[in-house]
């Protein structure tokens, strides 16, 4: 979106009041899905048999939307697990609600679902509001977004022009910002694989092309994380083909706000065709690698 969307923005003001709220509400949904995990923890299945939904994804989200709709009415509400009855992994386009605010509150209520079911403690919650529709790419990006690390206890947050941070369990702000990598050869690389038994297998094929060129690859679990981790400079960049509006909103703006970019493949925006994030000084390289290698996946 270019400059001109400014028009509708919230007041910094009130940038800042909705990215405490953010934080908080994040903060709640993170601590109600560890303290429910041991009791809770009911799986059903999407769009595969292995692309799961846990009974704490959807109660997550009822916490997270009654907070939303009570503090701001006048919003729009896009959350992972309505978009998921409609039985896809990927969100129809035009698929959200008429806000009377041009803003919408996109959710993922637990990001890392799989690492949730066994405890691997990479799983987050994430809240952020968006301009535009996050269903058509390009036509959106995210003001405000907060990724409550569950397992941690911190809260990545950011607001547009306010700086990253990441809130500490005593409550205090840490600045974050990204790696000064300049050399895609030696940069920390973190990817994800989506639920499509074929898509993962065409990614996987992406993925060997790409790893002889950098110094190894992570595979967190949560895109979300990842982002934040691209943001914090604990991983150099980051690429994913087949991530949702609601994976990557909270964690994009943590990182364009800690210095990074997040981008598509071919110079397209950000979409669930493609996310690219990078610290600046790998961004070109990492662009050109993962352009590289996208057909591979877009193609079966
Ligand atoms: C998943 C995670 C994972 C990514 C997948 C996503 P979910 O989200 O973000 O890291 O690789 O593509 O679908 O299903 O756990 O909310």
């Amino acid at each position: 979106m270019t400059a001109a969307t400014d028009r509708g923005l919230p007041s910094a003001e009130e940038l800042r009041a909705l990215e405490e709220l953010a934080i908080d509400v994040a903060a709640e949904a993170a601590r109600f899905v560890v303290e429910r995990r041991a009791a809770e923890l009911q799986v059903t299945t999407k769009s595969s048999d292995v692309d799961i939904v846990t009974v704490m994804d959807s109660r997550s989200q009822e916490l997270i939307a009654a907070r939303l709709r009570a503090a701001r009415p006048r919003d729009a509400f896009f959350g992972e697990e309505e978009a998921a009855d409609g039985r896809t992994d990927q969100a129809p386009p035009g698929t959200t609600e008429p806000a009377g605010s041009g803003l919408t509150w996109v959710v993922d209520p637990i990001d890392g679902t799989v690492n949730y079911l066994y405890g691997f403690p990479q799983y987050a919650v994430s809240v952020a509001l968006v301009q535009g529709d996050p269903t058509v790419p390009g036509e959106w990006r995210p003001v405000v977004g907060a990724v409550a690390d569950a397992v941690a206890g911190r809260v990545h947050h950011a607001r547009l022009r306010g700086g990253a941070w990441t809130r500490t369990v005593d409550g205090a702000d840490e600045p974050v910002h990204v790696s000064d990598a300049t050399d895609l050869a030696t940069s920390l690389v973190g990817t994800g694989f989506g639920y499509d038994a074929a898509k993962r297998g065409r990614q996987a094929r992406a993925l060997a092309e790409l790893i002889p060129h950098v110094r190894d690859i992570r595979r967190g679990g949560s895109a979300a994380l990842d982002l934040c981790h691209v943001a914090a400079g604990r991983l150099d960049g980051y690429y994913e083909m087949g991530i949702n509006p609601w994976d990557m909103a909270g964690g994009w703006i943590v990182l364009t706000e800690a210095g990074g970019t997040c981008t598509g493949a071919q110079g397209e925006p950000p979409s669930s065709d493609c996310v690219i994030a990078a610290a600046p000084g790998i961004a070109e390289a990492l662009t050109r690698a993962v352009d590289s290698v996208v057909d591979l996946v877009r193609h079966p």
